[in-house]
């Protein structure tokens, strides 16, 4: 026994740490072991017998007892049990679906257990990119506990082992569909529709739709909730139309008074996608009942959200993270911002109550009418343009040449596609906003921005996605010194007016 392993009693990993043959079968198991580092997903890892062990509820340098669920051949599953001498962060999770549910990983911590996690994930993001220099720095609460703060809710329907219809959310590691009338992170409207929509799925015995067969109706339901008004836009995700649907979304505006309207999707392909894009690239979606959007009210102007477009699901913090950015970029009255996947316009109009004018870019063709609205809405000087990131940031390097524009970029999870950071590069920005909700892709776009010659600056983090290990951060960089006039902004069009509409 290694010196160690005598310490600690044997707590750890096995002896012989290299890959073996095939492991005797684990699943009945305890093992002793002691995680080591926080995983994406919210599990903690560890090695055993050469194979990673990934544990749900465990936390990185706690004894663990951990009961193996799955045995693969690349890694092993398993869930903490119990431990002899329990974190001084972990609490007893407050959902009594927290284990089947898999929703909420990090709510066996309190917030600052939950803080320290995402802290050294994003750390971890860094490092691998090779910025271990760069600085992780404050960490801004989301408003209020930790509880009720989702605006944006997926319901699923399945089956129960019965075969009884079932409405709730995905299984951890599965697609089984467990109830969650109760769910402490969704907003209580929502809850309430939550109610309606599994009431009225079972009472009409609406079927799951079964990509394989063909057979079956309703995938999901996608529930935005506005925190301003209330109420709820609702996309139901199905195979296929049928007249049960229309029904449906009648009787779920009539018994939830909050649902403002509802709309559908189709979707019949094979996947777990919930949408899918026509040969148009765009997601199409067919009125069924009631209002297109809803309004939302951030830093004083006012949104329209639709069905299908992005807007982040906790508004509140949504809303500081908006203020701190523009603050950070530091933006003058003259300044040419452009906002890259600008969403339904959130911070390009906030950006340009400042400087005066601003430039979005959404690949979304209805988030951009909704962004040209609310410019319109709010007397404010914007243009907004459809298309990929990628394809219009040539004409727009055209229209700023000499200008040093100041930009905020806030990329999907995936961050940024190849050869957009050249392209960024190439418009000779004074200052970026990078945003991301992915530690790993930042530190890949920052690594290439940091080659490029940019200064990096410190990252901020705030808890968008409180009880998850997901975390969105805020990060400034700094170009070259000023070459250009910046002051002079791009030539300005009408409000409203467009590349490409
Ligand atoms: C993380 S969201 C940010 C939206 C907005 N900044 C906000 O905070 O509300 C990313 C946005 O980029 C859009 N998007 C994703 N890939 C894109 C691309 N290649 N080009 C343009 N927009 C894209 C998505 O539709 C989405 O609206």
């Amino acid at each position: 026994m290694s010196e160690r392993d005598s310490k600690q009693g044997n707590w750890g990993r096995p002896r012989d740490d290299r890959r073996g043959p095939p492991l005797l079968r684990l699943p009945d198991r305890e093992l002793r072991v002691i995680p080591e580092r926080w995983m994406p997903r919210g599990e903690v890892e560890t090695q055993w017998a050469g194979r990673p062990l990934m544990v749900w509820q465990g936390i990185p340098g706690e004894k663990a007892l951990v009961k193996v669920e799955h045995q693969g051949l690349n890694q092993i599953l398993g869930r903490w049990v119990g431990s002899p001498e329990p974190h001084p962060h972990r609490v007893e999770p407050v959902c009594d679906k927290y284990t089947t549910c898999g929703g909420c990983p990090l709510m066996h911590l309190d917030a600052h257990g939950q803080a320290d996690a995402r802290r050294q994930l994003v750390r971890a993001g860094l490092d691998q990119a090779g910025l271990s220099d760069v600085r992780v720095g404050e960490f801004h609460k989301s408003p209020g506990t930790l509880r009720e703060f989702r605006h944006i809710i997926k319901v699923a329907v399945g089956y129960a082992d019965s075969g009884r219809i079932r409405v709730g959310a995905w299984g951890r590691r599965n697609r089984h569909v467990i109830p969650i009338p109760d769910c402490h992170v969704a907003t209580p409207g929502l809850r309430k529709v939550m109610a309606a929509f599994a009431h009225h799925v079972i009472d009409m015995n609406i079927h799951p739709f079964d990509a394989v067969t063909g057979q079956g109706v309703l995938r999901v339901a996608v529930m935005r909730a506005s925190r301003s008004t209330g109420e709820v836009l609702v996309t139901l995700v199905a195979g296929r139309h049928v007249r049960e649907l229309d029904e449906l979304a009648e009787r779920l505006a009539s018994s939830a008074t909050n649902v403002a309207g509802v709309w559908l999707h189709i979707n019949d392909g094979p996947g777990n996608a919930i949408f899918t894009r026509g040969d148009s690239g765009v997601v199409g979606v067919t009125p069924l009942v009631g209002k297109p959007t809803i309004d939302e009210v951030q830093n004083g102007i006012s949104y329209k959200v639709g069905s299908g477009d992005f807007f982040q699901t906790n508004p509140a913090l949504a809303e500081i993270l908006s203020a701190r950015t523009i603050e950070a970029l530091r933006l003058e009255p003259g300044n040419a911002f452009v906002d890259l996947y600008c969403g339904v316009g959130g911070l390009a109009l906030q950006g340009a109550r400042v400087s005066g004018w601003a430039l979005g870019v959404e690949e979304v063709d209805g988030a951009v009418a909704r962004a040209k609205e609310a410019a319109r809405f709010n007397k404010i000087q914007a243009e907004f343009t459809t298309g990929k990131v990628e394809d219009v940031l040539p004409e727009i390097a055209k229209r700023l040449a000499g200008r040093s524009p100041i930009l905020s970029v806030n990329p999907a999870r995936r961050g940024l596609e190849p050869g957009v950071v050249e392209a960024i590069v190439a418009l000779k920005p004074r200052r970026i906003a990078y945003i991301s909700c992915n530690p790993r892709a930042m530190g890949r776009d920052l690594a290439l921005f940091r080659e490029a010659g940019f200064e990096i600056g410190e990252v901020e983090m705030f808890d968008m996605f409180p009880n998850t290990a997901h975390v969105e951060c805020l990060v400034i960089l700094e170009g070259a010194p000023d070459t250009g006039d910046a002051r002079r902004g791009p030539q300005r069009r009408l409000v409203g007016a467009s590349s490409k509409t």
